[in-house]
């Protein structure tokens, strides 16, 4: 396959630094063009950028000259890292400019006619892109990647959706200072201590699995039908979202099945090939205090989630906890994957 031209908007920024780390020898996509804010716009991206990732930036990254965000790119795909307020309208420029835009904001996320992807999920939510292609004529398209607290649990509950079905889950998350983006929290706010608020981020949780765990019904989702309560935290951990989750199910599964269920899970050949899908996507690790996110965050590259202390829940009916790499599977490493899948299945062709 010719290699496809993409572009990364909000390069500069935490997620943006990821997709350049993920995308520099990536077999499909070559990376043309690099943007982000009027700060850094006209600098090469080795002066723009405060490079925050533990391996070097990337050769082919470091003179490109960074450009303004609206300009121009002269490229198919733009994977977008921009903050909400500034992603929404960008992205619909380009999208009508032809571009395919995968999103890792939440702009877009709950519009009706784009897509909330996670391809081991509900890679047949692409469909919706034909709503899109109508309405805006042209070729391009917006497709979003969830919240990266909520991607995690997505991907837990899929194969617990289709074995035993969901009626009602709690879920309390412990988020790291990555997820804040660049620079985050001042350090005196979160160094020993913990916030018992994200601003928004319950909202998401409680809406985005529904949409993800719906069932696409002519040419729109219908949202999955079970009760969510959410409760966000930060705490004090670089990479790796940690959640506790507890559930009730509609048919009550014995332990064994539940583990039995998240570590068989696979999704079809169509999207076990793509390049950046895990061998396996929901580890279970036996240790009774795994997940850890210093231990265990990097599992398969940080595209698999772990699972851990899969237990009987006395108010619900099973709970656990599960782990998730949030710059990896949960923003940057999750939108590629999802561009490979819109590869796979012909809506974004290469030159
Ligand atoms: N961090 C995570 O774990 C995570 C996970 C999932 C989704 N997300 C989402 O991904 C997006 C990026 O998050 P992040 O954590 O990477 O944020 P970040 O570290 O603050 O980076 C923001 C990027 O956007 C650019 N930018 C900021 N304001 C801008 C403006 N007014 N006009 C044009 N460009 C602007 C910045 O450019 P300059 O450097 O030039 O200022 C930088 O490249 C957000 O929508 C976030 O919600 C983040």
């Amino acid at each position: 396959m010719t290699e496809i031209p993409v572009g990364i908007l909000g390069a500069t920024g935490t997620v943006g630094q990821r997709f350049v780390q993920l995308l520099a020898d990536h077999p499909w996509f070559k990376v043309t063009a690099l943007a982000a804010s009027e700060r850094s716009a006209g600098q090469r991206y080795a002066d723009a950028c405060r490079w925050l990732l533990p391996a070097p930036m990337p050769d082919a990254a470091r003179e490109l000259v960074v450009r303004p965000i609206g300009s121009e790119l002269d490229c198919r795909l733009i994977f977008s890292a921009l903050p909400s307020k500034v992603a929404g309208p960008v992205e619909e420029e380009y999208a009508q400019a032809g571009h395919a835009v995968c999103s890792n904001a939440a702009a877009h996320r709950m519009d009706a006619d784009v897509p909330l992807l996670i391809p081991e999920v509900n890679a047949d939510h692409t469909a919706l892109i034909h709503g899109q292609r109508e309405r805006r004529g042209g070729n391009g398209f917006i497709v979003t990647s969830a919240n990266c607290s909520t991607t995690q649990l997505a991907l837990a509950l899929k194969p617990l959706q289709d074995g035993f079905g969901l009626r009602a889950l709690s879920v309390v998350t412990m988020q790291a200072i990555s997820g804040a983006g660049y620079p985050g929290l001042p350090a005196l706010d979160i160094l020993g201590n913990v916030v018992p608020l994200i601003s928004g981020e319950e909202e998401k949780m409680e809406r985005e699995p529904l949409k993800l765990l719906g069932a696409m019904q002519g040419t729109r989702v219908i949202d999955a039908s079970f009760v969510i309560s959410a409760q966000c935290n930060r705490v004090p951990v670089r990479d790796g979202h940690t959640e506790c989750v507890s559930i009730e199910f509609e048919h009550k599964p014995e332990i064994g099945d539940v583990v039995a269920a998240l570590e068989g899970f696979r999704p079809p050949p169509e999207i076990a090939d793509l390049p950046s899908s895990p061998a396996q996507p929901i580890h279970v690790l036996r240790e009774p205090d795994r997940p850890q996110p210093m231990r265990d965050v990097e599992t398969e590259s940080g595209m698999a989630v772990t699972v851990g202390r899969v237990r009987p829940c006395p108010v619900h009916d099973v709970k656990f906890v599960v782990l998730g790499h949030n710059t990896l599977r949960g923003a940057a490493g999750g939108s590629i994957h999802s561009a490979e899948l819109l590869v796979a299945q012909e809506w974004i062709t290469s030159p």
